[in-house]
């Protein structure tokens, strides 16, 4: 189980740590920059780039014992040495190589990023900027110790400007600010080093969240048996595609059926009637007028699930389907123009399960702005899940889980997934995992996980759209 943590909560850790360990804050930082230098030694040149807090003693560290091996290396101090106090101090005081004030006029294997850790508290700026500037311009091989100087590792947010790392040695806590936003694309490859603390010692410090594992997706296959046929699968409404904007309903239908679900009706304008057989003879179709009189989301057996915005529009023919979403006693999955009409609904749907915005449509479901969304996006997903009563599936880089209690982040997917139609195709695998029998929290991590890492791993990459995502589904399940 892999935790997430706020700054506040990696430091509590640190402090956890230290005692579990029996050691005082010094040996602390020493086993740090002994973990860290574990992924340096193969470097015979190292360049190490020091802050003014702790983070800068972490990088002391890692530097005295490459000197100690053989290694080549300068300590770039950022915060003249006589100026560090405590821990880094020490830490300064103990290192006995080269120590430089400016980028030096020569070639390195690897630069060490120890400018800032959890302690960065306003924008990075003068001569701290230029360095990471500088840092960012090498070819050399980066590695951060902790975080990426100029990333908030809470939110994910870069702070005026950031280290992009190659490598990015997480210690003790993983911060959330790693795994959403610009993390990512900030920390490369993310190392963790626990320093040999057991996790029961951890256990009183509140995560943030859980990273989602790969090994989740055993679970879709494994709930299949033999003795069965399309019924038992689910049958899913896919609601959506006012006149003229079927795409939108055509992948979500697509995305229900190849997710695994047995049947999909799609609810759809009267015009596109004739159509969806011809782009997907899979799908049935029922065309909808508009009128109060139609109420193809309760007539006969209920549906397993229906999900619902889908290319719908905001126009009367959509309003008249949101009412009957009202009424609907299947479990509801809301997207898009759904969540639009829901933001401006005095009532929530009774049977909503999960609903899937992007920031924007977040911002507007929570009445905010997108910065604020973004801000934190931790919070603001707790925030969608408790106020509709539903999992919110907040989309992003770092795509996040919650039901108001728990929350989930996905660490795979990347920009291939930016494209047109990769919403309604996510929407519609919640959707027809969910008429499988899973619960409305497992089928939106199991439909997130399952899509980013399509995406992730996209013969494709950018050229990717919404139908070559779906052709993919099952090249990651087997
Ligand atoms: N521009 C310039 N200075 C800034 C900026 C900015 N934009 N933002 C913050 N600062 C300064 C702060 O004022 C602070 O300086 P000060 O100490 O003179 O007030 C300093 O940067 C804080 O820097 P950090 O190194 O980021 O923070 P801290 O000293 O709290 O250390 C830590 C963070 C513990 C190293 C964490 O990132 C980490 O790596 N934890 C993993 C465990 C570990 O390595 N522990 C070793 C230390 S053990 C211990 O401290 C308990």
């Amino acid at each position: 189980m892999k935790l997430l943590y706020s700054n506040n909560k990696t430091r509590e850790i640190d402090q956890l740590a230290a005692e579990a360990l029996g050691i005082d804050s010094f040996a602390l930082m020493q086993k740090a920059g002994a973990a860290v230098h574990q992924y340096l030694d193969t470097h015979q040149r190292l360049l190490v780039v020091t802050g003014p807090g702790n983070n800068g003693g972490d990088g002391f560290v890692v530097a005295e014992l490459a000197r100690q091996q053989g290694q080549k290396v300068k300590v770039l101090a950022l915060q003249p040495v006589s100026k560090l106090t405590g821990d880094a101090a020490k830490a300064a005081a103990a290192y006995r190589g080269t120590v430089i004030d400016e980028w030096p006029d020569e070639n390195f294997d690897c630069v060490v990023d120890a400018i800032f850790g959890t302690g960065l508290t306003r924008e990075v700026e003068g001569s701290y900027a230029s360095i990471i500037g500088l840092i960012n311009n090498n070819e050399y091989k980066t590695l951060a110790i902790d975080i990426p100087s100029g990333l908030n590792g809470t939110t994910g947010q870069i702070k005026g400007c950031a280290v992009r790392a190659s490598q990015t040695v997480s210690i003790l806590g993983r911060n959330t600010g790693l795994y959403t936003l610009d993390g990512p694309a900030c920390c490369g490859e993310i190392l963790f080093a626990d320093l040999g603390v057991p996790a029961v010692a951890l256990q009183s410090v509140v995560a943030e969240a859980q990273l989602m594992n790969r090994e989740k997706l055993q679970e879709l296959p494994a709930a299949r048996a033999n003795n069965t046929h399309k019924g038992s699968f689910g049958h899913v409404l896919t609601v959506g595609g006012q006149a003229g904007m079927l795409g939108a309903v055509l992948l979500a239908g697509r995305a229900v059926l190849k997710s695994g679900a047995g049947l999909t009706t799609l609810i759809t304008d009267q015009e596109h009637q004739a159509l969806v057989p011809l782009y997907a003879p899979e799908l049935m179709v029922s065309g909808f007028s508009g009128t109060s009189d139609d109420e193809p989301l309760s007539a006969g057996k209920p549906a397993d699930v229906v999900v619902m915005g889908m290319g719908m529009g905001q126009s009367q023919w959509s309003k008249q389907l949101f009412k009957l979403a009202l009424k609907t006693p299947s479990p509801l999955v809301m997207d898009a123009d759904g969540l639009n009409l829901l933001a401006r609904s005095p009532v929530t749907p009774e049977h909503l399960r999960v609903i899937t915005p992007h920031p924007r449509e977040a911002a507007r479901l929570l009445d905010v702005s997108v910065a604020e969304v973004q801000q934190n996006r931790w919070l603001a997903v707790r925030q969608l899940a408790r106020r509709y009563h539903c999992v919110a599936v907040l989309k992003g880089s770092g795509t996040l889980v919650s039901d108001g209690e728990q929350t989930w982040c996905c660490p795979f997917g990347n920009a291939n997934l930016a494209t047109a139609g990769s919403g309604d195709v996510l929407a519609g695998m919640v959707a027809g995992i969910m008429a499988q029998g899973f619960s409305p929290l497992s089928a939106a991590h199991l439909a997130v996980l399952w899509h980013a890492l399509v995406g992730t791993h996209s013969r494709y990459g950018f050229t990717m759209t919404a139908s070559d995502l779906l052709d993919d589904l099952h090249e990651i399940i087997h």
